[in-house]
């Protein structure tokens, strides 16, 4: 079907001018008078609509090409719009119905609630909010790729079936192709009779594999799907989500987080660049002040607290915590909450956790109590990157496996980095939904996600 994308027609119009021209989309509004009729048309390719100009004594418009939700193929000429909100708009010659939508079509109002949408999961899509929502998701994506791809990190695949656990919270999907069957004598005999011959999950994370492939390339990334068993059901949480791990070599936790810096800004910055009108919808209906936000992150410096401080921080707060806060605990919600929407305002790393809330690759800091981690806070959503330097030493990292109990031969080769050639290196892995939640204004991670995932939940 030859036809035109309503983008291209919106960002250069002169050149459409007095030109014949075929568009196809969705009818998202419709009015009419005596002689004429007018269409907003949508093909998704950007987030204005196109006007369409019906001349009704010239023009048969089909039965059904009258409705919201219906498509159509409109082949007419480009125009001039003397209407002072648009430049261009398509006086119609033939109107085609493509698909009639009838009338109990669901989204027919301008607004409707994110909440009755997310029931909705296959039309929501067609509306403005989810058209600026997942096209910012397609252009944070390619920019993610253009910043690590511009400056040599080879983008890594990883395996998402796994044998490893990698953040050691017990938050693995099982994989098997064996039914209900009571007949084992044991975990181990079932395990052995299974697929793999051994316990199998979905990933949690792309890092042990990613760390393999940065001993040899240096800088590299991942971008793709991870799985957690998230019990709780939060508006943070989901039990598919995107992440993108750098895993660099020859660097230590400050040079990572630098990396992470300039990388979440450089991210930011195209969003702002590339999708002006998604965001000017999304502030509008959804975040006051939310491109200001996004340009102060651009353009200030990043806050860093130490841990250890950051728990005085709270103690001396006089906030009445649901949870306690004490040193050796891990910061809750509304701890880490506190943090940034009170105290700093901005983005803050809090570096150099105590080691036994954190995972056994960390790397052990000189005092015996901290490892080299970090994790990144952001006002309203909260942690969006963990981040650590990994330890490099094999007795050091030996003994975490130990005292954590876990099974020395699942991370044998994990173990050989350390034996061969081991270099400090450092990496993140970023959640993409959690970005998205901040950027879009999103206060539900189910709002970033097409076909959301999480306990209870599968539509
Ligand atoms: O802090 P996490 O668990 O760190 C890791 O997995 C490391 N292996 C990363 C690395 O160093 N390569 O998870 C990283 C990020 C979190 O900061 C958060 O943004 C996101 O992944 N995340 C989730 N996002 C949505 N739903 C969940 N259930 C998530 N769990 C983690
Ligand atoms: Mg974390």
């Amino acid at each position: 079907m030859k036809h035109t994308d309503i983008i291209d027609i919106l960002q250069s119009p002169e050149s459409f001018f007095d030109k014949g021209v075929t568009v196809c989309g969705w009818i998202r509004l419709y009015r009419d008078s005596k002689n004429m009729a007018f269409m907003a048309l949508n093909d998704g390719t950007t987030l204005p609509h196109l006007q369409i100009v019906i001349n009704k004594s010239d023009v048969t418009l089909p039965e059904g090409a009258t409705r919201v939700g219906s498509s159509v193929k409109i082949t007419g000429k480009a125009v001039k719009s003397f209407n002072k909100n648009q430049t261009v708009e398509i006086n119609a010659e033939e109107v085609t119905l493509l698909g009639d939508c009838p009338l109990d079509y669901p989204i027919q109002k301008a607004k409707t609630s994110l909440d009755y949408l997310r029931t909705l999961p296959h039309l929501r899509v067609r509306t403005n909010t989810f058209n600026a929502v997942f096209r910012i998701r397609s252009k944070i994506s390619a920019a993610i790729h253009r910043y690590f791809q511009e400056r040599n990190y080879i983008y890594a695949h990883t395996p998402i079936i796994t044998g490893s656990d990698c953040e050691g919270a017990g938050k693995i999907f099982q994989v098997t192709t064996l039914g209900y069957a009571p007949g084992y004598k044991s975990l181990e005999e079932y395990n052995a009779a299974d697929f793999f011959g051994q316990s199998a999950g979905l990933t949690v994370s792309g890092q042990l594999e990613g760390e393999v492939m940065a001993m040899a390339f240096g800088k590299i990334y991942t971008f793709g799907p991870t799985f957690r068993a998230e019990n709780s059901n939060t508006t943070r949480h989901a039990a598919e989500f995107w992440q993108i791990e750098p895993e660099v070599a020859f660097a230590e936790l400050d040079d990572i987080i630098e990396i992470a810096t300039e990388f979440i800004k450089y991210i930011i910055k195209a969003v702002i660049d590339e999708c002006p009108d998604e965001l000017a919808l999304l502030e509008r209906f959804y975040e006051k002040g939310l491109v200001a936000k996004l340009q102060k992150v651009v353009d200030d410096e990043f806050a860093r607290v130490d841990y250890t401080e950051a728990i005085e921080i709270l103690k001396k707060s006089g906030k009445q915590f649901v949870y306690p806060v004490e040193w050796g605990l891990d910061l809750q919600t509304e701890h880490e909450r506190y943090l940034t929407d009170e105290v700093f305002n901005r983005p803050v790393f809090v570096v150099n956790y105590p080691k036994d809330i954190k995972s056994f690759y960390m790397k052990q800091n000189a005092d015996g109590k901290t490892v080299a981690a970090t994790d990144l806070l952001v006002p309203g959503v909260g942690e969006i990157i963990g981040c650590s330097e990994r330890e490099a030493d094999y007795e050091k990292l030996l003994s975490a496996i130990k005292e954590r109990g876990m099974k020395m031969s699942d991370y044998e080769n994990y173990m050989d980095l350390r034996k061969f050639g081991s270099v400090p290196h450092s990496g993140f892995g970023l959640g993409l939904e959690r970005i998205l939640m901040y950027v879009t204004g999103m206060g539900n991670i189910r709002d970033t996600i097409v076909f959301p995932r999480a306990k209870g939940e599968l539509r």
